[in-house]
């Protein structure tokens, strides 16, 4: 397809705008796949994103569409994650393109997550078109929406399309606003091959299947490619383009979006946002631009049953083959016993990693306080980079340690700003900005990335209903006066307990932690000391009494089924609990001691 005839664009979108709606109706209205094929929400594949909602996975599909003027066009339109975690992956797939649709949701307004994403084509210098969806509800307010749209982003919303992606009302018009308002791509055929990588995953027949948006040059079935940031090279077995299936063709050309595969082995090996070329009389210099996308939130992961170590080993090899934004190492801890310390992009990779391990490998699973990555400087002038707390050296031998900053965007509505304001300034946010667009306020905040890594987005949601909406971006790290806390429980250290904290705040979490284990750990025959401490100054301490004998308890005769069941629960039961010393500890307490209320 020529030039002027192709156009490339996402959709971005706040969860719940419309996103997957509107993409399946303009699939569905050029007759890109027949009513029998057309499943709803089309683009999602991973059950996993459907039941929660959310997009992981870059998605693409060519749509071909006869336009008024009577031509021809092809339309690639490339999904986006919508998520925070996904932030780079966004901007990867913002730079395969040329333009966007904006869909808001006319009935609710711009959030957090739009603004973010929006940003982000901006950045990549996008034509974007406001669209305006639920127009068919009585609770839409496009003009409302509009004025919102050029006071918080800045804008033309004059001329935005009012949509139904439910009803099919405005689709022709958003197919010709594709067409007319999004600029064509450029590039050149005769230049040698410059291929940005977008995405990559595994397919079970086909190995590793790789996205690519053809910059300049031609890719051919058979080529030999270079990656330039690995320099690994492969001889390209299959080329094609989604429509949404795979469809092979010969060659793509420049401004086309398709796919490749080369037996590669792994997804590892293909790095989001590299520059393929060709082995020979390749490209001399890379797209710019590329970054590594790196781990920033780390945690440890345990099997319950400490006989499917093996397992959970199998399990996380796979993931990882498929993830090269995950990381993993054997980790041992004298409270869990063999387990990974794994690496994530944010709370929401690392939730989804472990949901899949739990129902696709089906390993019971203890996840330990996520932590982020401090940077400890030591007096000898050395630095470590500290992944987990348990490590943390002697303080007496500790100059500072810094910790890693993010700066926080929050939307919510009037009514519930000051509990925001307030559960912001308890995770030691320093406010940055704070404005009012309607009955809406928009706060930025500098926060500690490792107060938000827990359960920040668990109270927020909770403090506001559910109306608020949140996105972030590391800023750096900064020093502040962090400690290790750690839990002693019967005056042993519990390790997967510890914690970094900030010296005002110790005292008062310390406290919590141990009230909180004390309602958590089951009384035994002895008396328990659970204490936190400070380097080997305890600065809380909780008793748990011990428990009384209790005869009645005693199960005396009955049916033997009964006996067997009981006893069986009582297994069941046991393997929840991690023997520490002489205490048993609910796998619960773990995770519960944690959050804070
Ligand atoms: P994520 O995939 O979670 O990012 O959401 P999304 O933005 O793709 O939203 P989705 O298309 O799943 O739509 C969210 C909900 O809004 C669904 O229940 C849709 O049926 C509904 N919806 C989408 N478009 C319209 C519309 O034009 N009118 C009405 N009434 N409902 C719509």
């Amino acid at each position: 397809t020529d030039l002027a005839h192709i156009r490339n664009f996402s959709i971005v979108a706040h969860i719940d705008h419309g996103k997957s709606t509107l993409a399946d109706r303009l699939i569905q209205s050029t007759n890109t796949v027949s009513e029998r094929e057309m499943k709803e929400q089309l683009l999602d594949a991973m059950d996993i994103e459907r039941e929660r909602g959310i997009t992981i996975k870059a998605n693409t599909v060519r749509i071909e569409y006869i336009a008024d003027n009577g031509e021809q066009y092809v339309l690639n339109l490339i999904d986006t994650p919508g998520h925070v975690d996904f932030a780079y992956e966004v901007s990867r797939s913002m730079r395969a393109v040329e333009g966007s649709l904006l869909v808001v949701d006319s009935t609710q307004g711009v959030e957090a997550q739009t603004l973010a994403n929006v940003y982000q084509a901006i950045d990549a210098d996008h034509e974007i078109v406001p669209v305006l969806n639920k127009i068919d509800l009585p609770a839409s307010e496009p003009e409302r929406v509009k004025e919102q749209i050029e006071d918080v982003i800045g804008i033309d919303a004059e001329h935005a399309l009012l949509v139904s992606a439910k009803s099919g009302l405005g689709i022709k018009e958003t197919l010709e606003a594709i067409v007319h308002r999004l600029p064509a791509p450029t590039g050149e055929r005769d230049a040698p091959l410059k291929a940005m990588l977008v995405d990559s995953w595994y397919d079970a027949y086909l190995g590793v299947v790789v996205l690519v948006r053809i910059m300049d040059g031609v890719l051919k079935k058979g080529d030999k490619i270079k990656m330039m940031q690995t320099g690994a090279t492969y001889p390209v077995d299959r080329i094609g383009v989604f429509r949404p299936a795979m469809q092979n063709v010969d060659e793509l050309g420049p401004g086309e979006i398709g796919f490749l595969t080369a037996q590669i082995k792994q997804v590892r090996d293909t790095k989001v946002g590299d520059t393929i070329t060709h082995e020979k009389k390749g490209a001399e210099k890379p797209l710019p631009g590329f970054k590594p996308s790196v781990p920033v939130v780390f945690c440890g992961l345990f099997p319950v049953d400490s006989a499917e170590f093996e397992d959970l080993r199998d399990a996380i090899e796979k993931l990882a083959l498929n993830d090269a934004s995950f990381s993993y190492e054997m980790e041992t801890s004298a409270a869990l016993g063999f387990g990974f310390r794994c690496g994530f992009l944010g709370l929401l990779h690392l939730e989804v990693i472990r949901d899949r391990l739990e129902r696709e490998y089906d390993i019971e699973l203890i996840t330990t306080a996520p932590s982020v990555i401090y940077h400890v400087y030591m007096k000898d002038d050395t630095k470590i980079d500290l992944h987990n707390p348990a490590d943390m050296p002697d303080m007496s031998k500790v100059d500072h340690v810094e910790e890693p900053r993010i700066k926080a965007t929050i939307l919510v509505p009037d009514e519930y700003l000051g509990d925001v304001l307030k559960l912001c300034q308890d995770r030691r946010g320093l406010q940055l900005d704070l404005t009012y667009a309607g009955n809406r306020a928009m706060v930025v905040y500098d926060l500690p990335l490792n107060e938000v890594v827990f359960d920040f987005y668990d109270r927020l949601k909770s403090v506001t209903k559910g109306y608020a909406s949140f996105d972030y971006q590391m800023i750096g790290y900064r020093e502040d006066n962090l400690v290790r806390m750690s839990i002693l429980v019967n005056d042993e250290a519990v390790d997967a307990l510890s914690m970094l904290v900030h010296r005002d705040r110790a005292e008062m979490r310390g406290r919590a932690m141990c009230e909180k284990l004390k309602e958590l750990i089951p009384r035994h025959m002895f008396k328990i000391p659970i204490q936190a401490a400070i380097g080997g100054k305890v600065i809380a301490r909780e008793t748990l009494s011990a428990m009384r004998k209790d005869v009645t308890a005693k199960c005396y005769g009955g049916d033997a089924t009964r006996k067997k069941k009981l006893l069986e629960k009582q297994k069941a039961g046991k393997k929840k609990m991690r023997q520490f010393g002489k205490v048993e500890i609910p796998q619960e307490a773990f995770i519960s001691a944690l959050k804070m209320d």
